[in-house]
């Protein structure tokens, strides 16, 4: 999704905004800029990757950088930011809801648009309420906006001055010894800020005079406290070369041990009361945290008899919200900027429920927003498709349902003692990767591919599906074993590929039954199981022996394997996995 940087500096900025844009790539993107404030205002902007700004150079130790995710208007050299109008130059992560009737009213006035996008809009607001004061500009303009926004503006007659604000989009400030920034995320101040705070919604960011301030909607001077970011957060290369995909995937073993660690020093006391007297709990999440966020209601309504409602977070901001005051949402995000995950947190909130996040960036927008926030210790996740993350997420959420059972009853579920086999059993996991190489290699032309699962097997049978259609573009379908011969049987012919994973002794045979009705059309049946005898006694094609562990926590290893076969997929198929096609990393907008 979008990203944006901002730097002043007593040096040239070229670089510092060049690299900014490389480590903000991840987030993904379609075209990038730079606008370089030095004699003149000059701006630099191409369809296509940051490296194409490598061909430009200006001298100025003030500029912006921008990589677009097209919402409005295809990715092309004139819908990239950094948009220009008078002395201003802007860029905008976000979106302008209401951008057609200002658009339409700027117009009559006698504005021209260069771009189709939005964000253009903006810049021309700014240059029409821009009278010598940048920040007031940049405030008068923006109070005309609905929708989301973070935007950094630099002006013609301004240099070492930048203004930059934020709502429902994130942005942070930091110092460093090549200057003093704005940017979408920490990560991507990897190396060029030691210090970093975080904006909160309606605040302004201004750096002049070689300092940076902070302000709140009136302009009023906000006290604000820099941190060190967290280390881990800031590795972001890969050790060797390679895909950071693969990498993520070889440190899940290491992310669960550091996620344990940090979860036996969180002190879950000051939720106790809502974990014990929570009727309803309401889980949100998109994606893969969706998935985990599955996990977590089955686990916890069978352990703790608590009923899970789970949406993922666009689907409940819109519907008729049931959730109240004394009850709880937990709200799963990686990043913590997704902005469904965010509105439906913001949403809870406002109704009076309690927020519980569970995010792998202590100091996002989530996370600032939540009464109680479990942070994981996942680190820096690069790779679009989320892997590692996954991993981290289910394991703090079985730490939460064992909490919500603790606080009821004073005791743990039986497998709690057994999270502590996590890390070695998803090492253990890796010994699959064989077979998911053989298994990829056999199915690198298939056109579709089923996964099938039951109870807890389901959410990894979907996640599992996600990751291949992600990443290997093959479509995929995460389906309950049992639902097969309601419909989707009919698209099993000849050589139709199923993956079914069955991890649960009590569901084995009932899964079995879907692969029986495979086979006997001529499908071609892969099964992933924890039990020898299930594999033997199956008529499955390709068997996989997965880690032995109580069975509530198998969704944390069993992914493994279909993480990696997504990966191989992937790279058998010829696509880059890192980048996968029209995906973003942080969804930041709805
Ligand atoms: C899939 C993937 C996405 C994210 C989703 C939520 O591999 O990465 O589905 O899981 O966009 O992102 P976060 O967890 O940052 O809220």
């Amino acid at each position: 999704m979008c990203g944006i940087i901002g730097c002043v500096s007593e040096k040239d900025c070229y670089g510092a905004l060049y690299d900014g844009l490389k480590r903000l790539e991840y987030r993904g993107y379609d075209s990038a800029g730079i606008a370089v404030l030095g004699e003149k205002l000059e701006i630099f902007k191409k369809k296509g990757g940051v490296a194409n700004l490598s061909a430009f150079y200006a001298r100025g130790g003030t500029g912006i950088g921008h990589t677009r995710w097209a919402t409005h208007g295809a990715p092309s050299d004139t819908n990239a930011h950094p948009h220009r109008a008078g002395k201003i130059a802007l860029v905008h992560n976000g979106i302008v809801e209401n951008y057609a009737s200002l658009k339409e009213e700027l117009e009559e006035e006698g504005e021209r648009f260069r771009s189709e996008t939005d964000s253009e809009v903006l810049a021309k607001l700014v240059a029409r309420a821009y009278r010598g004061d940048l920040l007031a500009a940049v405030r008068e303009a923006l109070s005309r906006a609905e929708g989301s926004y973070a935007v950094a503006v630099i002006a013609e007659d301004r240099p070492g001055e930048l203004v930059a604000a934020k709502y429902k989009s994130p942005l942070v400030a930091g110092k460093g010894a090549a200057g003093l920034f704005v940017c979408s995320d920490v990560p991507a101040l990897a190396g060029a800020a030691d210090y970093i705070a975080q904006a909160e919604d309606g605040e302004f960011v201004r750096i002049a005079g070689g300092e940076i301030f902070f302000y709140d909607k009136e302009l009023r001077p906000l006290p604000k406290t820099f941190f060190r970011p967290q280390r881990e957060l800031c590795a972001l290369s890969v050790a060797g070369g390679g895909y950071f995909m693969r990498a993520e995937i070889g440190e899940i073993p290491r992310a669960l041990r550091d996620t344990l660690g940090l979860l036996k020093q969180t002190d879950f006391a000051p939720c106790a009361r809502v974990l014990r007297g929570a009727k309803r709990v309401f889980a949100v999440a998109c994606g893969t945290a969706y998935h985990s966020a599955l996990v977590f209601a089955d686990v916890a309504e069978r352990e703790a008899g608590v009923p899970v409602i789970c949406h993922t977070a666009g689907e409940f901001r819109y519907r008729p919200p049931l959730i109240g005051e004394g009850e709880l949402l937990i709200a799963v995000s990686q990043s913590g900027e997704t902005a469904d995950t965010l509105e439906a947190a913001r949403l809870a909130k406002a109704r009076g429920a309690y927020v519980v996040a569970v995010t792998n960036i202590g100091c996002s927008s989530l996370a600032a927003l939540a009464d109680f926030c479990i942070v994981m210790g996942a680190g820096a996740e690069i790779a679009v498709a989320a892997t590692k993350s996954y991993n981290c997420q289910l394991l703090c959420l079985y730490y939460l349902a064992a909490q919500l059972l603790f606080f009821k009853e004073q005791r743990y579920p039986d497998w709690f003692y057994a999270l502590d086999d996590l890390c070695s059993a998803a090492e253990r996991a890796f010994s699959c990767f064989a077979e998911a190489d053989a298994l990829a290699d056999g199915l690198k032309s298939a056109r579709a591919i089923y996964y099938l699962g039951r109870g807890l097997d389901l959410c990894t049978a979907k996640e599992g599906a996600l990751k291949v259609k992600e990443i290997a573009c093959v479509f995929a379908e995460g389906y309950p074993a049992g639902e097969l011969k309601h419909g989707s049987l009919a698209l099993v012919e000849e050589g139709f590929p199923v993956v079914c994973v069955s991890t649960s002794r009590a569901l084995a045979k009932k899964s079995e039954n879907a692969l029986a009705e495979v086979k006997s059309r001529g499908g071609f049946c892969a099964l992933f199981s924890q039990y020898g005898d299930v594999l033997e006694d199956s008529c499955a094609d390709f068997k996989c022996l997965l880690p032995a562990l109580p069975e509530a926590l198998m969704p944390a290893v069993s992914v493994i394997p279909l993480q990696y076969f997504a990966y191989k997929m992937c790279i058998e198929r010829g696509f880059d996995p890192d980048k996968p096609r029209n995906l973003a990393k942080s969804v930041t907008v709805e």
